[in-house]
């Protein structure tokens, strides 16, 4: 298989009839693909200066632990509401049915700091949207966001794109 994309396997009608779900397990499990995945979603960034990485939970935890390694950056979770035992800060952001909170740590991050933002996928943008939202409150500088895919059929990168975001996306899928 030589793309990060063939590595990622679908499974059709999950987890509702109708919804083909790009399941990224197959690609983490794979040495070579999961190398290359994290190789790739480092490339833009050569030569660039990260404080922080932040991955959205849960697989955005995945690949966020392995780039901070490589970027020698720190990592900072994103979590579902209730999860982190500290002070948090917390966003709210709309789901397909009702609504959801992601949470960080309020010391987390220091005003200033260059930060990246991780997640396997990115399809409405929402949970992207709620993670930026709470760097931006914390006054972090976010240099970019990268994502394993993208579903451009979702509008997720536009949404982003408006917010003034960089998105770097290693794969689509459109159409279905
Ligand atoms: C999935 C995916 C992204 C998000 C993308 O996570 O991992 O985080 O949805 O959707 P959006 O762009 O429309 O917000 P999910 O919340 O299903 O859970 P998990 O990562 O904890 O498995
Ligand atoms: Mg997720």
């Amino acid at each position: 298989m030589s793309s990060v994309r063939d590595y990622i396997r679908t499974i059709a009608d999950f987890p509702h009839e109708g919804i083909m779900f790009r399941d990224v397990t197959t690609l983490f499990a794979d040495p070579r693909g999961f190398r290359m995945a994290i190789d790739q979603l480092l490339h833009p960034y050569a030569g660039t200066r990260f404080d922080k990485v932040v991955g959205l939970e849960a697989r955005g935890f995945i690949l966020g632990g392995a780039v901070a390694h490589q970027l020698s950056a720190g990592f900072v979770p994103v979590r579902k509401k209730g999860k982190l035992p500290g002070a948090v800060i917390s966003e709210s952001y709309t789901l397909e049915y009702g609504e959801a909170v992601v949470e960080v740590h309020d010391d987390a991050v220091q005003p200033g700091e260059r930060v990246l933002i991780v997640d396997d996928l990115l399809a409405t943008g929402g949970t992207a949207e709620a993670g930026i939202k709470l760097m931006e409150r914390m006054g972090a500088e976010i240099i970019g966001c990268a994502f394993i895919i993208d579903l451009p059929d979702l509008g997720g990168r536009a949404r982003l794109e408006k917010l003034g975001m960089d998105v770097h996306a290693l794969c689509t899928f459109e159409g279905d």
